[in-house]
């Protein structure tokens, strides 16, 4: 048997930014629950949700026939008002009143940030789905999202390449991430990029400079540059003019079209498999953790230290180098 506590009815929800597999990780969770008789609502709309009482029954036969759709079947929202303590005492009253013994949070470092607030009002036990496209939730391999979105960038870099190779220009190509160089980094050297900025490197716009001065439009040049980079795009692209007048520059800023689309085999799988860890975690008396894979095996891990922004490893900084330099 395996459950070691009375867990009769879980609540689930998406917060934060969409990513894709998140429909894939509630169907997990669906099945794990009905597979053990445990009630699953599903709160819409994140923490507002649970502020507003905003409860849906699920069932896992609804979530198969969505799983291959990105975004999140349950809507989410990032969530002001559970920023009080006001709204964190509505979301309580609402875990109260419907009778939810056990929650599962998917989102990213927000939404674990808003788990950990509701903890110390709530002892309702709780576990975490790392669910971004931005990869920066140290405890796992990967988020949820992250290998779709990276998918999505390299098709249109791809693309661009197509224009920039048949004019001989060079293109700037913002990719999203936060504070994060990881979608930069995947995108940048899977599509071949002359130049990666990423913000866990500060160098990296002095070599790119010293690279471009001496470019004479005789190819492609194609610069990577993620959001959360030191400078922006516009800053990135007066730096270069700066050093070399003569450029025939365009920028392409990819925004939310990578947080869409149909999830990756990758992120189904994931979804599939922490999503069941997360709930048999739950059903097993866990609380307070976060379902992930680490070197490819389920991994729960402890919830606070997850928080922590997993940092691009020396390894990729040394492919930076290799490649763009
Ligand atoms: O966290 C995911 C993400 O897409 C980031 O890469 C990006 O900076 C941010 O969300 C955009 O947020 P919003 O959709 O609220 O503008």
């Amino acid at each position: 048997m395996i459950m070691k506590r009375e867990i009769k009815h879980i609540g689930v929800f998406t917060s934060g930014g969409d990513a894709p597999g998140m429909n894939a990780a509630l169907f997990a969770v669906a099945k794990t629950a009905e597979k053990y008789g445990i009630q699953l609502s599903g709160i819409r709309r994140g923490f507002e949700g649970l502020i507003d009482n905003d409860l849906i029954p699920l069932s896992a036969n609804q979530l198969q026939r969505v799983m291959h759709h990105g975004g999140t079947i349950l809507k989410t929202a990032r969530s002001n008002r559970f920023m009080s303590v006001q709204g964190r005492e509505k979301a309580l009253q609402t875990i109260n009143k419907n009778g939810i013994d056990g929650l599962i949070a998917i989102g990213g470092d927000g939404t674990f940030r808003g788990m950990l607030s509701l903890s110390s009002i709530s002892d309702t036990p709780f576990i975490g789905i790392p669910g971004t496209i931005d990869n920066d939730i140290a405890g796992t391999d990967y988020t949820l999202g992250f290998d779709s979105a990276v998918n999505t960038a390299i098709r249109c870099i791809d693309n661009i390449r197509d224009t920039a190779e048949s004019h001989n220009r060079v293109f700037l190509v913002e990719v999203m991430g936060r504070d994060s160089g990881y979608i930069g980094i995947y995108s940048g050297l899977s599509c071949g990029a002359d130049s990666i900025l990423i913000p866990e490197s500060a160098d990296d716009i002095t070599y790119l400079l010293k690279k471009i001065k001496n470019y004479h439009s005789e190819d492609a040049f194609i610069v990577v540059v993620a959001e959360g980079d030191n400078l922006d795009v516009e800053q990135v692209s007066s730096e270069i003019r700066k050093v070399n007048t003569h450029i025939d520059l365009r920028i392409a800023k990819l925004g939310h079209i990578q947080r869409g689309g149909s999830p990756s085999a990758q992120d189904r799988m994931l979804g599939i498999r922490i999503g069941a860890l997360a709930t048999k975690a739950l059903l097993q008396g866990e609380s307070g953790k976060m379902a992930g894979l680490c070197n490819n095996q389920p991994t729960l891990s402890n919830f606070e230290e997850r928080i922590m922004q997993s940092l691009v490893e020396s390894e990729f900084q040394d492919l930076l180098r290799l490649f763009c330099d």
